[in-house]
């Protein structure tokens, strides 16, 4: 754990699935105290309570929120109940905050039937969470002075941001926004020595991505492309996650590193 005996947090945005789950236990191994927030239905919560009880065997905390990220006092609440618990404790801070939210529309924006085109409410739903949110959840932890000199906030991304991929466009949208608040944010609190980044994972097998169209032909695609023969994992950016998460890793701010094993070096 870095930085001598303070209590280390990681606030993960989406950790009952995907990245943000092997996030939580890679940091867990880490030594990292977890507080997870996931939008589940009851049948994920026997998934959950293997999560934070694969997290507490590891001798740490996990505080977990089944609550929607992109609503306002929902969001507002569970950083008020983690300001408390750090409190309680007698001190730490949030040196992860890592956004890795995936509910968007995956409807085309003009192609096809008109009543399936994406309507105003689903491109605004999909950019709030997935983009949008991020800024929120920053400005609220700043405002409670949880993010200090060394945290780190870094934000899924992929390809999508300058890419098209059928169906993806509300997503795409997104993601290009998301990589722009990446970079504004960087700059905005650079001088309190928190760092902003965005990890542009390569295709992985996700919840996430199964509900993408095509996503079975993309699979086999970045497969025979990626130099290594195979899909990025969820461990591959977990453990990235965990490097970014190191005092090392200071001076790497308002980028968007590429972790997908060079699938796209090949056309
Ligand atoms: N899978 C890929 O190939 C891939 C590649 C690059 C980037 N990404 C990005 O990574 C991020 C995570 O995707 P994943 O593939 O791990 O997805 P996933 O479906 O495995 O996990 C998504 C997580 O987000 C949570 N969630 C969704 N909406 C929420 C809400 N409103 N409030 C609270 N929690 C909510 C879910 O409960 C779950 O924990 C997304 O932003 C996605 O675009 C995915």
């Amino acid at each position: 754990m870095a930085d001598g005996d303070e209590r280390q947090w990681a606030l993960i945005l989406g950790a009952s699935s995907g990245f943000g789950e092997a996030a939580a236990r890679d940091l867990a191994r880490r030594g990292f105290d977890i507080c997870g927030v996931h939008l589940d239905r009851r049948a994920g919560m026997a998934h959950v309570s293997e999560i934070t009880a694969a997290i507490e065997a590891e001798g740490r905390t996990a505080l977990f929120f089944n609550t929607n990220a992109a609503d306002h006092e929902k969001r507002r609440r569970v950083l008020d109940a983690l300001a408390a618990r750090i409190a309680e404790d007698g001190g730490g801070r949030v040196r992860v905050l890592m956004h890795s939210l995936a509910f968007g529309s995956l409807t085309p924006l003009v192609s096809g039937e008109p009543s399936q085109w994406a309507t105003p409410a689903q491109l605004e739903m999909t950019l709030n969470v997935m983009a949008h949110s991020l800024v929120y959840w920053v400005q609220d932890a700043v405002a409670r002075s949880l993010l200090t000199t060394g945290s780190r906030v870094l934000a899924m991304t992929s390809a999508g941001s300058t890419r098209v991929l059928p169906g993806y466009g509300a997503v795409s949208a997104a993601k290009a926004a998301l990589e722009a608040h990446v970079r504004q944010l960087a700059v905005e609190l650079g001088g309190g020595g928190v760092t902003v980044n965005a990890l542009r994972a390569g295709v992985t097998d996700t919840p996430a991505f199964r509900k993408i169209p095509g996503s079975e032909w993309m699979a086999e695609q970045v497969t025979q492309r990626n130099p290594s023969g195979r899909m990025t994992t969820t461990d591959d950016v977990a453990r990235v996650v965990g490097l970014l998460a190191t005092d090392e890793a200071q001076w790497i701010t308002g980028t968007v590193l590429e972790i997908n094993g060079g699938e796209d070096l090949v056309v």
